[in-house]
């Protein structure tokens, strides 16, 4: 196993509590553990994440959206960052921005999501209200790879979580949770041992040709 300083370098992007962040810090302590946590970035300052990767001494970046004209410009801030701290792979866990399909595409197969419900089902916010709303008996969480279409990308893993009979969202939430912290760690050791690989489609190839050099190191 290669030094510490030798392993892939993670981007976390956050808007909120960090929970699984958190999971991700706690795993990559272990010795053999196949990334580093190298930077954690959040578009909230006040965002309690920042305080669990203060605690951890993990470099922070509060980049706020509100502070630029328009999307892109605050993903070039976001870009920067990553490219300064060459961060190899980015983990969304929570981040509640939506990104451009140019800098999905730029991240294709490099940048993973954590969505509490079993994808394809309950896209988008109020997960739990809306699996509680359609009566299912099982729902749970998946991490992906990201693509431009929002929580769409190839399913990575996912964990089942049955929904009792007087389930609420917030006691569906906390369960699902508790294995969203067992997946993602887990996810991204896959990916950062280079055991998961997706070619590109000819959008995500055109774009690496035209945005490429603002990645580093390059793809
Ligand atoms: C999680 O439920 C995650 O699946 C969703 O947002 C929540 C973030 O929780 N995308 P936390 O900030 O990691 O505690």
């Amino acid at each position: 196993m290669s030094a510490a300083g030798n392993k892939p370098r993670v981007a976390v992007l956050i808007s909120g509590s960090g929970s699984n962040l958190q999971s991700l810090i706690d795993a990559a302590h272990a010795p053999n553990y196949p990334a580093e946590i190298a930077l954690v970035l959040s578009n909230v300052a006040t965002a309690y994440g920042i305080e669990r990767a203060n605690k951890a001494g993990i470099p922070v970046k509060v980049i706020s959206h509100n502070d630029f004209a328009d999307r892109s410009s605050f993903e070039a801030a976001l870009a920067a960052s990553l490219a300064e701290f060459k961060i190899e792979y980015v983990c969304l866990a929570g981040f509640m921005r939506i990104l451009t399909a140019d800098f999905v595409r730029l991240w294709a197969g490099r940048m993973l999501n954590i969505h509490p419900s079993l994808l394809p089902a309950f896209k988008g916010r109020n997960v739990h209200a809306q699996a509680l709303a359609a009566g299912v008996t099982i729902s749970g969480c998946t991490v992906h790879l990201v693509t431009p279409e929002l929580d769409d990308g190839p399913i990575i893993v996912q964990a089942a979580v049955p929904v009792l009979p007087d389930d609420d969202e917030a006691h569906l939430a906390k369960r699902i949770l508790a294995e969203e912290h067992r997946i993602y760690p887990q996810a991204l050791a896959w990916l950062a041992s280079g055991r998961i690989n997706v070619a590109d489609d000819d959008k995500t190839a055109q774009a690496r040709a035209r945005l490429g050099s603002l990645i580093n190191p390059p793809v």
